[in-house]
């Protein structure tokens, strides 16, 4: 199945609990959270503590928390705790991919990692087993607003044929940066399952009329 999932990173944090609501009205089912630490990337977004107080609202929304942060290993409890119901780590962060995803599904959630633009999707062939979702970052990491790369066509595509190659094809694919009503229709037919939205939503006044717009792209799939 088709979905989006927005990306909170620049929504109004004050007025959460109504865009939750307008999430759960649009049949929204993750919310992406972009946890940046100033290290990995250069920006610097929120950690489990701001996590933790979204959660009184979630209900039935997933967590979904992307960690652009350096040595991952050390804070998966902490963001489980926090309320993630899926945790998805960089391939580039971590020096010991294997056993950060084991530890994430120690907790009984997805485990997804992500890749940067300059990553091939190759590196992630002997971790397949372990994973519930592949992110492929369509910009490099740090900051909503920015311009899709378009090499990222290409970049499904091996993607998708590597999980042919090695019988997984039921890992999702998701794809994050620089999506918006124009592009998605394409990269649904690439073969994205999920895609991360984060400006193309929020710079719109009218939410709930922003995600119709979007839903009536998923709902044809
Ligand atoms: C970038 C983040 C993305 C991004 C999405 O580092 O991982 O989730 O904020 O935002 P847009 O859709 O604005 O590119
Ligand atoms: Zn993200």
């Amino acid at each position: 199945m088709k979905e989006i999932s927005p990306s909170i990173l620049n929504a109004d944090l004050f007025k959460i609990k109504k865009i939750f609501k307008s999430f759960a009205s649009a049949n929204i089912k993750s919310v992406h959270l972009d946890i940046m630490d100033g290290v990995f990337v250069p920006n610097i977004s929120f950690g489990p503590m701001l996590i933790k107080q979204l959660s009184k609202y979630k209900k039935n929304l997933q967590f979904i928390s992307h960690l652009m942060i350096i040595n991952p290993e050390r804070y998966i409890e902490d963001f489980y705790k926090a309320g993630s119901d899926g945790i998805i780590i960089h391939q580039e962060a971590t020096t010991h991919l294997h056993s950060t995803l084991l530890k994430i599904k120690s907790f009984n959630i997805r485990a997804g990692v992500s890749i940067n633009p300059s990553t091939p999707v190759s590196v992630l062939e002997d971790v397949l087993d372990l994973l519930d979702e592949v992110l492929i970052m369509s910009v490099n990491p740090g900051f909503g607003g920015q311009k899709f790369i378009e090499h990222s066509y290409q970049k499904i595509e091996k993607l998708v044929t590597l999980f042919e190659d090695h019988d997984n094809e039921n890992i999702a694919i998701s794809i994050d940066g620089g999506v918006n009503i124009n592009n998605l229709p394409k990269l649904f037919n690439y073969g994205v399952d999920v895609a991360i939205i984060g400006s193309a939503i929020f710079k719109n006044k009218d939410l709930e009329k922003t995600l119709s717009e979007f839903n009536k792209i998923t709902e044809r799939r």
